[in-house]
C-alpha cells in the first residue's frame, strides 16, 4: 500500500511538498483529527543508509519523544508503513531560517537577538538533559508564520550518557562544523553546538558564511584566523563581541550554553521589549 493511501486512511491529505532532506521528503497535510496543518516527514528505510536507519534514525525518535520545549518541534505521532516507510507527523511551520534569510537577504540585529534568544533558550533546554543536536544550521532552525523558533531534525542528535565524555562521531554540515570536529579529533559535543549557533548568527546578521567551506584544509585555516565581516552588513561592535566567543578556535574557552543565555547582549533585549 502507498504512503498516500494509507495517510489518507489515516484521515491526513497532503497539500504540499515543504522540504528535502538527506534522506527524507518532507510534506505538508492537513488532518481530520488536528486543528491545524502538520508537516509529515516521510523516511525511507529501505533506500537509506544502514547506519542511518539503525543507529541515528532511532536516537531521533527516542529524543522526539522525550522533548518538550516552546522552541522543539513536537511530534504528534508515527506511522510505519508496511516496515519499509515511516512518518513522522509533526508540527508545521511555515519556513526555515534559510529560506527566510534568502528572502531578506538579512536580519536586522534586534530580530536576530530575538530569534537566537529562542534558539538558545532551546538549546539550554537540551543541555540540561545532556541532550546534543550537532546538526544546527539555518535548515534546521524552522520558523512559525508568527516568527517563533522550533528547532527539527534530530537525526545526529545524542543523549550523553557520561557528560564528561567526548564524541568521536564526525556529524554535521562542515560549513557549521568546529574545527576539532573538522580535524577529526574527539570532541565536546555541547561545545560543537555552541560553535553552530555562532555560525547561525554570523549568517543571520550579514547574510553571508563567515567560512568558505569548499575545501576542508582551507576552512580550517580559516576558522582558526579572526572574523571578517562584510561592510556592508553593518554589524554592531556589541553583537561581534557577543559572537566572538562563539567562534574560539579553542573549544574549551567556548562559552557554556548557560552562559551563552545569560550574556547581557541577549538580556539587553528581553528587557527593552519588557519595557516597552
Ligand atoms: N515541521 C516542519 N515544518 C515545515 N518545514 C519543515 C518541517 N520539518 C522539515 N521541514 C523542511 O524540510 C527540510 C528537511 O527536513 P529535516 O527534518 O531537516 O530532514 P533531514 O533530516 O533529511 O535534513 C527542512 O530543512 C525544512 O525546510
Ligand atoms: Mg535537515
Amino acid at each position: 500500500m502507498s504512503v498516500n493511501n494509507v495517510l489518507k486512511g489515516m484521515g491526513y491529505k497532503f497539500i504540499a511538498e515543504m522540504g528535502e532532506g538527506s534522506f527524507s521528503q518532507v510534506k505538508l497535510a492537513t488532518p481530520r483529527k488536528h486543528h491545524c496543518n502538520v508537516a509529515i516527514k516521510i523516511v525511507d528505510r529501505v533506500k537509506s543508509p544502514k547506519d542511518f536507519v539503525q543507529k541515528f534514525l532511532p536516537r531521533e525518535l527516542v529524543i522526539l519523544r522525550r522533548v518538550n520545549h516552546d522552541h522543539i518541534v513536537q511530534m504528534y505521532e508515527l506511522i510505519e508503513v508496511a516496515g519499509k516507510r515511516l512518518c513522522i507527523v509533526m508540527e508545521a511551520a511555515a519556513k526555515d531560517l534559510l529560506q527566510k534569510i534568502h528572502e531578506v537577504n538579512r536580519i536586522p540585529e534586534d530580530q536576530s537577538k530575538n530569534l537566537f534568544s529562542q534558539m538558545v533558550s532551546a538549546i539550554n533546554y537540551l543541555h540540561k538533559m545532556d541532550i546534543v543536536h550537532r546538526d544546527l544550521k539555518c535548515e534546521n532552525i524552522l520558523l512559525t508564520a508568527e516568527e517563533q523558533v522550533k528547532i527539527t531534525d534530530f537525526g545526529f542528535a545524542h543523549c550523553v550518557q557520561d557528560p564528561s565524555e567526548l564524541s568521536r562521531t564526525f556529524c554535521g554540515s562542515a560549513a557549521y562544523t568546529p574545527p576539532e570536529v573538522i580535524m577529526g579529533m574527539p570532541y565536546d559535543p555541547k561545545k560543537y553546538d555552541i560553535w553552530s549557533l555562532g555560525v547561525i548568527l554570523y549568517v543571520m546578521v550579514t547574510g553571508s558564511m563567515p567560512y568558505d567551506e569548499t575545501n576542508l584544509r582551507r576552512l580550517n585555516r580559516l576558522q582558526r584566523k579572526s572574523l571578517v565581516y562584510p561592510d556592508d552588513a553593518g554589524v554592531q561592535e556589541p553583537s561581534r563581541v557577543f559572537i566572538r566567543p562563539l567562534l574560539q578556535y579553542n573549544s574549551s574557552t567556548r562559552p557554556t550554553i548557560q552562559q551563552v543565555a545569560e550574556h547581557p547582549w541577549l538580556q539587553m533585549g528581553k528587557s527593552l521589549k519588557h519595557k516597552s
